[in-house]
């Protein structure tokens, strides 16, 4: 099988890319579990300072979840996906070391829950954010909803995933969401360029540094992290969600049914 996720390295930068352009890099069952396992390798490497998390091509980092993997999907199938995912972005949010998302292009549901595993984000003045999993008849299930709500606080990030709006780059940095907005053909060279600065610092005081900076913040072991993994899987049982998939497939609106 081919590899979804390619793993890079720069001295004491390393850099993994989401890789599955024709999907717009859509994150399968296969993404879930190399990043997963990428994860526990890199927390191991103590010669790696800095980690880039990005996705291939000019138009996404990531779209979201595989919306075809997930139409097939029973609650049982759907719980374990979430749980895979979960723990995999989990694993990427308790890395030692200092972790970018640079967002090339579209950072939409898993995707953008993938970006919030990282410690900030850089964007390209096209990307887009937003949750739209409640456009499908699900939330998200990845971690998301914590840490947006961490990010952006409590009452936007309600706004953003019930509404499943999209937000540009520059609204995404108004909210506090992205660090910085550069033209995209600077993203490479704005993201190396930090990315190499904080590597050539102290190593042992890069980590320190990330510990305590982040030690107020939630943990995944919380209980919000929990109730969403349980909320994602049992939103598959539902007939609104079987309509909200199969619309997207085939490329429709979703007539939902009421409650
Ligand atoms: N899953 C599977 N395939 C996807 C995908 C996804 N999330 N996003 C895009 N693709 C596929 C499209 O189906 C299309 O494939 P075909 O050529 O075979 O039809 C291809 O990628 C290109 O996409 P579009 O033709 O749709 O490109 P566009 O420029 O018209 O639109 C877009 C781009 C706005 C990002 C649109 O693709 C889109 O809305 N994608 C879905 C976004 C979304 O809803 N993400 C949330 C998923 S749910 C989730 O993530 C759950 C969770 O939290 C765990």
């Amino acid at each position: 099988m081919n590899e979804t996720v390619k793993f890079t390295r720069d001295g004491a930068v390393a850099m993994l890319t989401v890789s599955r352009p024709e999907a717009l890099n859509a994150l399968n069952s296969q993404v879930l579990t190399e990043l997963g396992a990428h994860a526990r390798s890199l927390a191991e490497m103590r010669d790696v300072q800095v980690v880039v998390i990005t996705g291939e091509g000019e138009k996404a980092f990531v779209a979201g979840a595989d919306i075809k993997e997930m139409l097939a999907f029973t609650s049982e199938e759907a719980a374990r996906f979430g749980r895979v995912g979960a723990q995999a972005f989990a694993a990427l949010a308790r890395l030692p070391q200092i972790v970018i998302a640079k967002v090339n292009g579209f950072a939409l549901g898993g995707g953008l829950e993938l970006a919030l595993a990282a410690d900030f984000i850089y964007a390209s003045a096209k990307a887009r954010f937003g949750l739209p999993e409640v456009m499908l008849g699900l939330i998200p299930g990845f971690g998301g909803t914590q840490r947006l709500a961490d990010r952006i606080g409590v009452a936007r990030a309600l706004e953003w995933v019930t509404g499943a709006d999209k937000y540009d780059a520059n609204e995404a940095l108004a909210a506090g969401l992205v660090n910085r907005v550069v033209a995209p053909e600077e993203l490479n060279d704005a993201v190396n360029t930090l990315a190499r600065r904080i590597a050539a610092n102290g190593p042992g005081a890069v980590r320190s540094a990330k510990a305590v900076v982040t030690a107020s913040r939630r943990t995944d072991a919380g209980v919000g992290f929990e109730l969403e993994s349980a909320q994602f899987g049992l939103r598959f049982g539902t007939a609104e969600a079987k309509e909200g998939l199969a619309a997207f497939v085939e490329k429709r609106a979703a007539k939902f049914p009421a409650l």
